[in-house]
């Protein structure tokens, strides 16, 4: 874990956290050298920032350091009850009855060994919506886990890495998270560590590892292969991290996206339309909760009607990358093709279900004319096609990057999925914002 410490942006959260709390060394704080960086019952604050972050620190930060206040288990139940109480959309989503009988107990009884219930409070503090994320996404897999009648000890291993899943990206630097911006490649690569960073910090712990602490390393892993960081599938991929990337999901798409848009969308749609990457039997007790969301979703948005030119526009470039994707030399790349592939031929697939030709995306608009409804649909079908194109190309940078192979034969791959990646940046895939 020391390796994290250096240059790690969580000390700059911990320092400046104590300008505000009283954030105190608990022991004195050394250097791997064995030399005293910080004395025992120092105060921390911004001015200790350089002498801890230059230095290969002996212990982790979080052992070594307590704070007023800290998250306890209690507090993590207060904390979620606040969150029902001040987001009506959440309480609809699970089902009101459960809530004190089913998911309330298990997040009063996760285990918080300190450096834990450290970092947890490092996040309240700094970071109050990933907080608040941890807690939407604990309550809505513990929902689904009481629906699934899930043993009591399995509850307990959920509710705990949920609480903990995204922890790994206090270790990042904040501005990655800032989704005005566009990320480079490489950037984008730090992120995909998350998990990995929170599983290092847990596997230290007899209390979390190996059980909590590899659904955690799991949790953006799918069903069909498409995650990360391994790209494991299938029965590979632990249950409990597929039931918690499915309620992130609708954490995500149902809770946390932007709705004030002109695009109608349905969560429902969404969650439909991701059965393949969580398994059935995850999603279709979400699709059930979620159903209570969408029924207070107006049916056609403040802003009026979809916008039909952009809906074109965005049909179109669909159609273009579909031929563009057919084009590339993808030979002696078998892995990273067949991943390319497989993910467009759901593309396809989404189409072929709703009976459309996408190589045909004028006819598509003639057929649609003004039918507010099915345009409606449209909208939202087109913005999932995006989405689903958005992470291909994201996924297959990312494994491409560990093909071994000379630049002059990568080349056509490569340009198209960075300039595919660009387009669908710089685009509204959604038809409004996120
Ligand atoms: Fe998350
Ligand atoms: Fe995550």
């Amino acid at each position: 874990m020391n390796s994290l410490t250096q240059a790690d942006p969580y000390v700059k959260q911990v320092t400046s956290l104590g300008d505000n709390y009283e954030v105190v060394a608990k022991e004195d704080i050394r250097n791997t050298e064995g030399i005293s960086l910080v004395k025992r019952g120092t105060r921390i604050d911004s001015s200790l920032y350089e002498r801890l972050v230059l230095h290969k620190l002996l212990r982790p930060l979080d052992e070594s350091l307590s704070v007023a206040d800290m998250v306890s288990p209690l507090g993590l139940v207060v904390d979620a009850k606040r969150l029902l109480a001040s987001e009506p959309a959440l309480p609809q989503v699970v089902d009101t009855r459960s809530i004190q009988r089913d998911l309330l107990p298990p997040l009063g009884e996760i285990r918080l060994e300190h450096p834990l219930a450290f970092k947890l409070t490092v996040c309240r503090e700094q970071s109050i919506e990933r907080y608040h994320h941890l807690i939407r996404v604990a309550l809505i897999a513990l929902y689904t886990a009481s629906r699934l009648r899930w043993s009591r000890d399995d509850v307990q291993i959920l509710a705990t890495a949920a609480i903990f899943h995204d922890l790994g990206e206090l270790h990042l630097d904040p501005s990655l998270f800032d989704r005005s911006r566009l990320l480079t490649f490489k950037e984008r690569r730090q992120i995909y560590t998350h998990p990995t960073i929170a599983f290092l910090i847990l596997k230290e712990f007899s209390a979390y590892h190996p059980r909590i602490s590899q659904v955690v390393h799991q949790h953006h892993e799918r069903w069909d292969g498409s995650g990360y960081p391994a790209g494991l599938a299938g029965d590979d991929v632990l249950p409990a991290a597929r039931l918690l990337g499915a309620a992130e999901l609708l954490a995500v798409i149902g809770l946390e996206r932007d709705k004030t848009g002109s695009g109608l969308f349905s969560t429902v749609d969404v969650l439909n339309l991701n059965t393949g990457r969580f398994g059935s039997e995850f999603i279709l007790p979400l699709i059930e909760a979620a159903k209570h969301l969408d029924r207070d979703l107006p049916v056609s948005s403040s802003h009026g009607a979809v916008n039909r030119t952009a809906l074109s526009v965005r049909l179109n470039l669909l159609k273009e990358i579909l031929q563009e994707a057919k084009q590339v030399d993808m030979a002696g790349q078998e892995e990273v093709a067949d991943f390319i592939s497989s993910q467009l031929q759901r593309l396809a697939e989404m189409a072929n279900r709703c009976g459309i030709d996408l190589n045909a995306p004028a006819e598509l608009m003639t057929y649609l004319g003004d039918d507010e409804q099915a345009l409606s649909e449209w909208d939202v079908l087109v913005g999932e096609m995006f989405f689903l194109l958005q992470n291909t190309v994201r996924e297959a940078l990312r494994r491409w990057e560990r093909v071994e192979m000379p630049a002059r034969d990568r080349e056509p791959l490569d340009a198209w999925l960075r300039h595919t990646e660009m387009v669908l940046h710089s685009t509204d895939i959604y038809g409004h914002p996120r």
